[in-house]
């Protein structure tokens, strides 16, 4: 199989200022890519490219918003001269019991997780077909075993899984690659954005999984860029859901 190399490449990560995002931004540069870093808070996403140097540059801007999209498009166009990969990071969480649902709030969610990455994607196709690039998507583990409660975030997460599939068969006759990602339990500030306890509480339940997962423990959001870097170089790999996971989508029972 030849792969595509990262190094030289141009890559826009949406929700690059934290979490996972924000790994594969740091895994990206060190592989030699110019990456640029997207998301609403202009200061998580200016402290990550400041660490980072000259091969990261940062956009303020909400995928969920047209112009704003617009704008992260041009910074990475601009930054990286076109646009090699596509990683749709930017993501949100809601839960709650299903007959306590906010029809505004689950309209939010759904705009952010899955109406912005699709149209940001379809605002970069030009740019993605001509270097014949590739498109993430962040599926979940909620696809594949059921969180009571969750089922806002789980349904945004089954429509990008979908999407990896659907969009992989209509762009592929011109060359442009879709996949997805489904990782398992990695600490980030997801769950403490949506207002679900603090820092401390959210790492202990984070911590409380550990066992769920075959491997025994939570990951880390360097495994998750490494499935990343991957899916960016396979060139013959395309409407597949990478689990990296630790075995937590096995849904382990010792009985
Ligand atoms: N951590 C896990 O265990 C896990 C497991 C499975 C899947 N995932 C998925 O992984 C992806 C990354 O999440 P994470 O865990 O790294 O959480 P995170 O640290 O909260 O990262 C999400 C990022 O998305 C940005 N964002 C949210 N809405 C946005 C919008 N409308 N426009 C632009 N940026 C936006 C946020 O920054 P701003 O608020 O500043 O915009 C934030 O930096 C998400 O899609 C999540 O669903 C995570």
């Amino acid at each position: 199989m030849v792969m595509t190399s990262i190094e030289g490449s141009s890559v826009l990560i949406t929700g690059g200022g934290s979490g996972l995002g924000e790994a594969i931004a740091r895994h990206f540069v060190a592989l030699g890519a110019r990456v640029t870093v997207a998301g609403r808070r202009g200061d998580k996403v200016e402290a990550v490219a400041a660490s980072l140097g000259g091969l990261c540059r940062s956009v303020r801007g909400d995928v969920s918003i047209g112009e704003d999209r617009t704008a992260i498009l041009d910074a990475a166009l601009e930054h990286g001269s076109g646009l090699t990969t596509l990683i749709n990071a930017a993501g949100n969480m809601y839960r709650g019991p299903l007959d306590e649902l906010d029809e505004d709030r689950l309209l939010t969610l759904f705009h952010s997780n899955v109406v912005g990455p699709m149209k940001l994607t379809g605002q970069a196709l030009p740019a993605l077909r001509q270097s014949r690039g590739s498109v993430l998507f962040f599926g979940s583990v909620h696809t594949q075993r059921a969180f009571p409660g969750a089922s806002p975030y789980a349904a945004t997460k089954g429509a990008l899984e979908t999407l990896a599939g659907v969009l992989a068969a209509e762009l592929g006759p011109s060359g442009v690659r879709v996949n997805a990602i489904r990782p398992g339990g990695v600490p980030t500030e997801i769950n403490q954005r949506a207002g679900l306890g603090t820092d401390e509480e959210n790492l202990k339940r984070m911590q409380g999984l550990a066992s769920a997962h075959a491997l025994g423990r939570i990951g880390t959001g360097q495994e998750i860029a490494e499935g990343a870097a991957y899916l960016a170089t396979a060139d013959w790999v395309t409407g597949t859901v990478l689990t990296v996971d630790g075995g937590l989508a096995l849904g382990v029972t010792n009985a």
